[in-house]
């Protein structure tokens, strides 16, 4: 049996992340410039949104750039940003052909002009598509996010609109970037880093977390439906005894 068709469909991670790493290390190990580590990376991505969406994950968040990558050397920021803009009117045609919708979580402001109106341009021709969702993690750092939560909520509570009493874990997950998207349930890194690099913390409390050491730009459909039998192969207690789920 294949390894696609070895995958249960009543099994699957409702929400799947990915910590996209590798791009570097692959280009280098080639002799080839970063970028071109980087470009190579854009095809995973659209291997990766393709399969997700063809086995029916109905959330897909990759991890794209993050607070911390703006510390990169100048032209490697430059050159993403480039890249990003690139991708994004390239791959409209991918999201609608496979009905996908576009989102996108972090700093937005912080993006250059030009990779502002095009996202907001895809995110806008894609609204109403209703296969999967992809989300974009950019200029995204988990600790901003909660920060932002923090003083959101603080500003209601002092101008009245909340009680402190009322805060609880529901109110949290409305004000975070990622309001309107289930918990992680899957979080996969590749390139052999084993941390979470200030990704989705509240958001992976209880993720089963996988990690390989395929560099991104070689992470290709079977690696994917790799990580998906192993998720489907483990048992989530969320705190529970392992009879009290049979
Ligand atoms: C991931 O690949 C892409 C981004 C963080 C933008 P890297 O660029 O981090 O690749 P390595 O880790 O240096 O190999
Ligand atoms: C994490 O990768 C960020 C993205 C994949 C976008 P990094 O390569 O920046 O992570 P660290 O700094 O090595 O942990
Ligand atoms: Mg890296």
């Amino acid at each position: 049996m294949s390894k696609k068709d070895q995958i249960l469909k009543d099994r699957l991670p409702n929400h799947l992340a990915i910590i996209m790493d590798g791009n570097g290390r692959w280009a280098k190990q080639q002799g080839l410039l970063r970028v071109v580590g980087h470009e190579n990376g854009t095809k995973s991505v659209r291997n990766i949104v393709e399969a997700s969406a063809e086995i029916g994950i109905k959330h897909l968040t990759l991890y794209a750039f993050s607070t911390e990558n703006w510390n990169r050397p100048k032209l490697e920021v430059r050159m993403l940003m480039k890249l990003l803009v690139k991708s994004l009117k390239k791959e409209i045609k991918t999201l609608q052909d496979n009905n996908i919708k576009l989102l996108a979580i972090g700093c937005l402001n912080d993006l250059p002009k030009k990779a502002q109106s095009e996202l907001l341009e895809v995110i806008d021709k894609t609204k109403d598509n209703t296969r999967m969702s992809l989300t974009l993690a950019l200029s995204y750092g988990s600790r901003e996010e909660l920060v932002s939560v923090v003083k959101e909520i603080s500003n209601k509570v002092k101008n009245n609109i909340i009680s402190v009493e009322k805060i609880d874990e529901s109110i949290i997950n409305k004000h975070l970037y990622t309001q309107n998207l289930p918990d992680v349930d899957l979080l996969i890194r590749t390139s052999g880093e084993q941390r979470i690099s200030n990704f989705l913390l509240w958001q992976i409390a209880y993720a089963e977390l996988y990690f390989t050491d395929i560099l991104w730009p070689d992470f290709n459909k079977e690696n994917l439906y790799e990580a998906l039998i192993n998720y489907q192969n483990r048992e989530r207690r969320f705190g529970k005894t392992s009879e009290q789920l049979s």
